[in-house]
């Protein structure tokens, strides 16, 4: 989808439909609904009057035109109370509005920027939201299929701000959304992809591929590299596997003057099993999207460069697959991770730490900081906080406040998780230096503890996103299978930091 800004009224969009923003409880139409409204004899604020049009939120409403404006169709955006808007309020608005625009048939649709100026939300945030909700909103995954479904998507997106003051603020927002809507939807793209078409390979080739494309640098390590590292937890999990394993390394560095580099780790477990410790197979399937840190760190860099924000960042990517082979480590190995800590793999399933706890290793030997890890890591956090919201762990009171800013800045929830001492109890060993499963209990933390042991001194930030990462159901911008949640709250934490370093 193409999406440019037009610097004019409304009705004079060269456009099939329009979409325009209706806040309930208003006494009368403003801005938009009323250039449009003005333009048709007053329909609009007569369906406005009798009800038909309320304003309510997620409140639609298809008019069409019949010649009396130039665009075939109007659309009316319930957008709900004005007090009570808010700019992830507009972005799910956003989604659903895109999808409802694709039902009607738009092929080349105009918005305004949903909700500017209402509650405190500036032009750049509106246009941003509204581009970002409906490009999410409108992703599907239909490669596979080999019949394509007639509802043919939006081809043409034009943001409507008729004041030239504005206009700057609504097109810089505009862009934002596109590249940032554009890296969640290439996120979910890797995540739907089946296991047996995103391999730890598939992985290194996209990565190579995103270098090319957006001015990266790329190093892919292969086996003999890990080993002669000395990556023995990754290796353990990848030795189960007919696969070989990548590490994947992709830097972007916007602020050349400055030494200071941030580090974004992803597990990539391109399928979970289970291993030896074998998976129930209900829902397994599921498990091909056990790389969903390694998605969103990949794309929110590619991102973060096509922004050019002066920020140095520096992605590890640590992919591999979780298989019961024959030459698969089984409970009870001992394995020992690059930074020469020993482990003992009471059960081969608590694979995502392992993984990244040499990608952490290797993250702290190359001087990046501050770190901070995506990972579909633990069932238990999916408990503890639903599919709602991320769990947010970390070795560093300033460091997590900062990414949790992020994570409400750019409207994902992150939600912060108690690191007591007392929780690294559960994962001590008699036969190593530590375990890798601390038990049922508190899982998703003293998964954490067993992270935090590699990240040492380093300020670092884990975000577990097991239980966000895919969903079953459309909502919002959010339709069935991937999520790719935490792209945006990288995005927005790279914004953060630059300029500082
Ligand atoms: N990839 C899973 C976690 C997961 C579960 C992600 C459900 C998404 C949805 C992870 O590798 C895992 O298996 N964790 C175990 C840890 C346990 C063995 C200590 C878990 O959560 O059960
Ligand atoms: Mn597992
Ligand atoms: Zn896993």
């Amino acid at each position: 989808m193409q999406v440019k800004l037009f610097a004019g009224e409304i009705p004079g969009a060269p456009v099939d439909t329009v979409a325009i923003g209706v806040l309930e409880g208003a006494v009368e139409l403003t801005g938009g609904a009323l250039a449009v409204d003005r333009a048709m004899g007053g329909v609009i604020s007569q369906m406005f009057k009798s009800g038909e049009v309320s304003g309510k939120q997620g409140d639609f409403v298809l008019v069409h035109t019949l010649g009396k404006l130039a665009v075939s169709k109007v659309v009316t955006i319930g957008l709900g109370k004005p007090e009570e808007l808010t700019v992830e309020k507009l972005r799910r608005i956003a989604g659903e509005a895109g999808r409802f625009l694709r039902r009607v048939k738009a092929r080349r649709a105009a918005v305004e920027a949903f909700g500017a100026g209402t509650n405190g939300i500036s032009h750049e945030s509106a246009a941003q939201a509204t581009v970002e909700g409906i490009i999410m909103g409108l992703y599907a995954f239909q490669k596979y299929l080999s019949k394509q479904p007639d509802d043919r998507t939006v081809d043409e997106l034009l943001v409507v701000e008729a004041d030239t003051a504005k206009a700057v603020d609504v097109e810089r927002g505009l862009r934002l959304g596109e590249v940032v809507g554009e890296a969640v939807n290439a996120a979910r793209d890797m995540v739907n992809e089946p296991a047996n078409r995103m391999t730890p390979s598939d992985m290194a080739e996209i990565a190579r591929m995103l270098a090319r494309q957006h001015g990266l640098e790329c190093t892919v390590l292969e086996r003999e590299q890990m080993v002669a590292l000395g990556m023995g937890a990754l290796l353990g999990v990848a030795q189960g596997s007919s696969q070989p394993p990548r590490f994947i390394v992709l830097s972007y560095r916007g602020a050349p003057g400055s030494s200071r580099v941030m580090g974004w780790l992803g597990k990539a477990i391109t399928f979970d099993s289970g291993g030896i410790s074998l998976k129930p197979s209900e829902g397994m399937e599921l498990m091909k999207g056990d790389m969903s840190g390694g998605a969103a760190v990949m794309s929110a860099l590619a991102a973060v460069s096509r922004l050019k924000l002066k920020v140095n960042v520096t992605a590890i990517v640590p992919a591999t697959e979780n298989m019961p082979g024959g030459r698969a480590q089984r409970p009870g190995d001992v394995v020992k991770a690059m930074n020469g800590r020993t482990i003992e793999v009471v059960n081969t399933d608590a694979e995502g730490r392992l993984i990244l706890a040499d990608a952490l290793c290797y993250a702290v030997k190359e001087g990046l900081s501050p770190l901070v890890d995506l990972a579909t890591l633990t069932g238990a956090c999916h408990v503890a906080l639903g599919d709602f919201c991320s769990g947010l762990f970390s070795n560093d009171e300033s460091w997590q406040k900062r990414v949790k800013e992020a994570g409400e800045a750019s409207g994902e929830c992150l939600w912060p998780m108690p690191m007591f001492d007392d929780y690294g109890e559960q994962i001590k060993s008699t036969v190593a230096d530590i375990k890798n499963s601390g038990g049922r209990w508190g899982g998703a933390i003293t998964a954490a503890k067993f992270l935090a042991e590699f990240a040492g001194k380093t300020p670092w930030a884990h975000i577990d996103i097991a239980g966000t990462a895919q969903t079953d159901k459309e909502r919002g911008y959010l339709v069935k299978g991937a999520t790719g949640v935490g792209v945006r709250v990288l995005v927005s934490l790279a914004q953060s930091v630059a300029g500082e370093v």
